[in-house]
């Protein structure tokens, strides 16, 4: 006679309580600095970062971040508006550092009561992290190394989220799996959120063991249901592996090109072919250096819009981390957060179960 099965653990209503209040006390300090029920943010995703998804998440538990992109003041404070009427949750509002009204954007968000700026895209400055700290919001900022942790933080900024390179958009060189073990051991002044290639929740649970006091995610929620992106763009998330999202290719040290990762298309092949082009026109003495460097930056103008908006996923930029792999279907934002509390209940109560019988 075999044996009968014993019950899955991970099934027992007790043992999941247990475990969920496991997981909220290692996620307290990301849920208290959020105000959110669950310390997860969704990344600022220009074009698709809009209202409707960041009320959305925030709605659902999670932490929403609006996209401000390069949004002119006006119509920044019309988004956060609309979002403000969506939702009664705290949400954030991502800066990009060089946009050159800064300062104005800061003004919106402090005047719109918005409790959280995301400042990305560069080291801020001293004067715009106090103007926003002052302003009664919160800082937060993204560290790609130890050293700009560190220096972030005697800058008064309140929380840092590190960014691996398997992130959607623009990426430092960096892995989490690096970062995390170059960061998390050494900061504890401020709550540090990671990023990058995250798409379930026991792996998300594997940073908080390690000191993060919570996650950052974007390419999932790019393909939910309450995402505005074109269809097309969402059924290209659907069908793409990890390794179609891939960084943008410089050709020629002389002319940097800022590493982008997204689904290969033919735009990022012709990206190839316009930088050997323009490198020949600048060694033929057609082009200054500036201008072949211009020339090169302004191949992917609009071309996030391009995809995102119009649905042009050959020629657009489709802005997407390694994790696209993971999706398998556009789910609404709430059963992606769901999913990522269950799978890091799942993990936290199988881990239990190796620690009592081996
Ligand atoms: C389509 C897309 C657009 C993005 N745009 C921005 C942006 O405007 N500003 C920003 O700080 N990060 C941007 N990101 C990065 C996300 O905020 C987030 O940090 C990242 O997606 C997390 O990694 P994951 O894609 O592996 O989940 C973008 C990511 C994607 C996929």
């Amino acid at each position: 006679m075999t044996a009968p099965h014993a019950a899955d653990p991970t099934t027992d209503p007790a043992r999941r309580a247990e475990a969920r209040s496991r997981l909220d006390h290692l996620c307290a300090r990301g849920t208290r600095f959020l105000g959110s029920e669950y310390a997860l943010l969704a990344g600022a995703m220009s074009w698709v970062s809009e209202r409707n998804l960041v009320s959305a998440i925030s709605n659902a538990g999670g932490f929403g971040v609006l996209a401000c992109g390069a949004m002119e003041p006006e119509r920044l404070a019309e988004e956060i508006a609309a979002t403000q009427a969506l939702t009664s949750r705290p949400f954030g509002v991502n800066l990009i550092t060089m946009h050159p009204r800064l300062d104005d954007l800061v003004r919106v968000c402090l005047d719109a009561g918005v409790s959280h700026v995301v400042l990305a895209g560069g080291i801020p400055s001293g004067p715009v992290i106090r103007a926003i700290k002052e302003g009664g919001a919160k800082a937060i900022g993204f560290a790609p190394a130890l050293v700009l942790a560190k220096r972030l933080i005697r800058l008064g900024i309140d929380a840092l989220v590190i960014e691996g390179s398997e992130a959607g958009g623009h990426v430092g060189p960096v892995s989490l799996t690096v970062l995390a073990q170059e960061i998390l051991p050494h900061i504890h002044d401020v709550p540090v959120f990671v990023a990058g290639g995250l798409g379930r929740g026991d792996a998300i649970l594997s940073y908080l063991e390690l000191g993060a006091s919570g996650a950052q995610l974007g390419t999932r929620f790019a393909a939910s249901r309450e995402s505005i992106a074109h269809e097309r763009f969402k059924k290209a998330f659907l069908r793409a592996n990890a390794r179609d999202a891939v960084t943008s290719v410089q050709l020629d040290e002389r002319f940097p090109v800022i590493p982008v990762r997204g689904l290969s298309n033919a735009g990022t092949r012709r990206f190839l072919e316009h930088q050997a082009e323009t490198l020949r026109r600048f060694q033929a003495g057609e082009l200054t250096k500036e201008a072949a460097q211009l020339d090169i930056e302004h191949f992917w103008a609009g071309s996030l819009r391009r995809a995102v908006i119009e649905g042009d996923v050959e020629n657009g930029s489709v802005m997407a981390g390694q994790s696209v792999g993971m999706i398998t279907s556009e789910q609404p934002v709430s059963e992606i957060i769901n999913e990522l509390v269950d799978q890091a209940i799942d993990a936290l109560i199988r881990q239990e179960e190796r620690a009592r019988h081996g």
